[in-house]
């Protein structure tokens, strides 16, 4: 199925390039055309269908090439990154590659030797979740180093790191968008967000992994949505939960035991942990949009159900399907030759809020 798709396409280039390639000589050199100095003679027409012959083996082979993937994702075990890879991995073979997805088990050695083992494997092209967004300099390093086009998924390294190779590219959001979106949910609220009427937001914020720059942006632009709407704020509590369910619950549990009734707002960085804080919001007896605010981010399946149930106050999509789809159409530009130039190599997918007027939509 796969091979024929490609040698049809390898065909049809084929044919495309040397129809040119004779439109060409036909034009330089006509049959009837008397000889001169511009029109070249009969014999020498057949270096030009050569060069155009040898052309469409090279997209010939440009093609065929795309056949084997390399994913690498941080882990497994994650809510959204399995919902992620399960879409680039259904997208890909739907267009007749041949996918290997490997875990990384949340480990960046684990990583790096797949990623090596891929090189060995001579892939065509690879598309990774960086476990650790410190090592994004050496695994751009190791796969210029191999020439294997890239995409950089869900962990965005910096514009310095990805200028130094060109055949590499990220596809992500813009987390900052998010965050936002998230502090605007709160302030759409009756009384925005302040619940006992003090005057301020008293939040506590449960962190993904401090070190990705989705959890630093998120925990940043959200509660700057507030005060830039000119609310006052109190941060009762930060914590890493790491992007984990049980975290998420173990940390709200503690902190409403702690804080009780002062805690108006819980801010999560995405949905798994959204999912165990209500939890412990409903084991502590508290009723999210009557006693206390809650929101997430990434639109998994179960926050969508918790929203329409109104056990959530909303989320915000990180569109796995749509950033699926664009690092597919970015591995196929670069399998077909295309270079980025340093400053351009990210590519966002657009965050959209969800509520329960709205989240219909997303089921
Ligand atoms: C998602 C999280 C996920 C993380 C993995 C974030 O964009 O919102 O749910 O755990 O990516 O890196």
């Amino acid at each position: 199925m796969r091979s024929k798709k490609l040698i049809a396409l390898a065909m049809a280039s084929l044919m495309a390039l040397s129809m040119m390639a004779c439109g060409n000589s036909a034009e330089e050199t006509p049959a009837e055309a008397p000889a001169t100095e511009e029109a070249a003679p009969a014999e020498e027409a057949a270096p030009a269908e050569e060069a155009a012959e040898e052309a469409a083996e090279e997209v010939a082979e440009e093609v065929a090439a795309g056949g084997n993937i390399g994913i690498c994702i941080y882990k497994f075990d994650d809510a959204f990154m399995t919902t992620y890879r399960n879409a680039l991995q259904e997208i890909l073979e739907g267009k007749g590659y041949t996918v290997t997805v490997m875990d990384g088990k949340n480990d960046q050695n684990e990583q790096n030797n797949q990623i090596n083992n891929f090189i060995t494997q001579k892939v065509d092209a690879l598309i990774i979740n960086p476990v650790m967004t410190s090592a994004a300099d050496q695994i751009i390093a190791t796969v210029k180093d191999a020439g294997i086009p890239t995409v950089l998924i869900n962990r965005e390294p910096t514009a310095e790191q990805m200028a130094a190779y060109d055949k590499l590219v990220y596809v992500g959001c813009d987390a900052r968008q998010s965050g936002t979106m998230q502090g605007e949910l709160i302030l759409d609220t009756p009384n925005k967000g302040d619940i006992n009427g003090d005057g301020k937001i008293s939040y506590i914020m449960i962190q993904g992994d401090p070190e990705n720059i989705d959890a630093q942006y998120r925990t940043e632009f959200s509660v700057k949505a507030l005060t830039d709407a000119g609310m006052e704020v109190e941060e009762l509590d930060l914590q890493r939960g790491d992007w984990d369910r049980n975290k998420g619950q173990e940390i709200a549990q503690t902190d409403l035991s702690k804080f009780g009734d002062q805690i108006e707002v819980v801010f999560c960085n995405n949905d798994d942990m959204a999912i165990g804080a209500l939890q412990s919001i409903q084991a502590a007896g508290r009723t999210v949009n009557e006693d206390i605010y809650l929101v997430g981010v990434d639109a998994l399946d179960a926050a969508l159900n918790e929203v329409e149930a109104g056990n959530m106050t909303g989320t915000v999509l990180n569109d796995a399907n749509g950033q699926a789809e664009a690092a597919v159409a970015a591995m196929e530009e670069l399998l077909g030759g295309k270079t980025y130039a340093s400053g351009e190599q990210s590519i966002y997918v657009d965050y959209v809020k969800v509520t329960p007027d709205n989240v219909g939509d997303f089921k």
